[in-house]
């Protein structure tokens, strides 16, 4: 049977149990659904017990190229976008728990880049629906008026020391930013630039094995 989309297409692996939590899988700009699969596997061997695997493509296109959420430029995006497509994301994850009947408390977003920044706008934005997640290369998405309560929301961040698209004054400040809304983040910094290190895998495994 072909799955609904929900609005996104998608691809959803199960885990062998129902309560097994979900890796919310974001790819980067040009990305698609089966980009962070491989990813996701080795990352929910980390869980004891493992994990589902949801992962939708972005829907909005620039020169062909999937994205979460529209840009005006490198770095300039599109806020209105942004916090419409943030919006639209969370109600997939609620729509795709009822479809599959996985743990809507149990969410953990891994996101790569644009995948990472609207995972931070669903943070921001709609708190509760994110029990924690991976963010790999974020940016600060927009700058909250309000900051939501993020209590009890674990959060990894790896940020890159020569990522020329994110300077890593801004991951700290991205992270600084989600401890005072009350998360728990643990800060890796990589030596590497955008690109995705072994290294930044093999510590959020760990620390994935380490959310209990
Ligand atoms: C990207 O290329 O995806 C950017 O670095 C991040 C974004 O635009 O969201």
């Amino acid at each position: 049977m072909v799955p609904a989309d929900l609005g996104f297409r998608h691809r959803f692996i199960p885990a062998p149990h129902k309560a097994a939590p979900v890796l919310l899988l974001l790819h980067g700009t040009g990305g698609d659904e089966s980009d962070l699969i491989p990813m996701g596997e080795q990352l929910a061997q980390a869980i004891p017990g493992g994990a589902h695997l949801l992962s939708p493509r972005g829907r909005t296109l620039e020169n062909g190229m999937p994205r979460f959420f529209r840009r005006l430029a490198e770095g300039v995006f599109d806020i209105e976008d942004l916090k419409f497509r943030a919006a639209e994301l969370a109600r997939f994850i609620e729509s795709a728990a009822q479809v599959y009947g996985f743990d809507a408390r149990k969410v953990i977003a891994v996101g790569y880049s644009n995948g990472a920044n609207i995972a931070a706008a669903v943070l921001l934005l709609h708190p509760g629906v994110l029990s924690a997640a991976i963010l790999l290369r974020p940016m600060i998405p927009f700058e909250p008026e309000k900051l939501p309560d993020l209590t009890g929301v674990r959060i990894f961040i790896a940020g890159g020391q020569r990522d020329p698209i994110v300077p890593p004054g801004q991951t700290q400040r991205l992270a600084t930013l989600l401890e005072s809304a009350g998360a728990d983040v643990e800060l890796f910094r990589h030596t590497g630039g955008h690109e995705l290190g072994q290294a930044e895998l093999v510590a959020s495994a760990r620390w994935l094995s380490r959310l209990g």
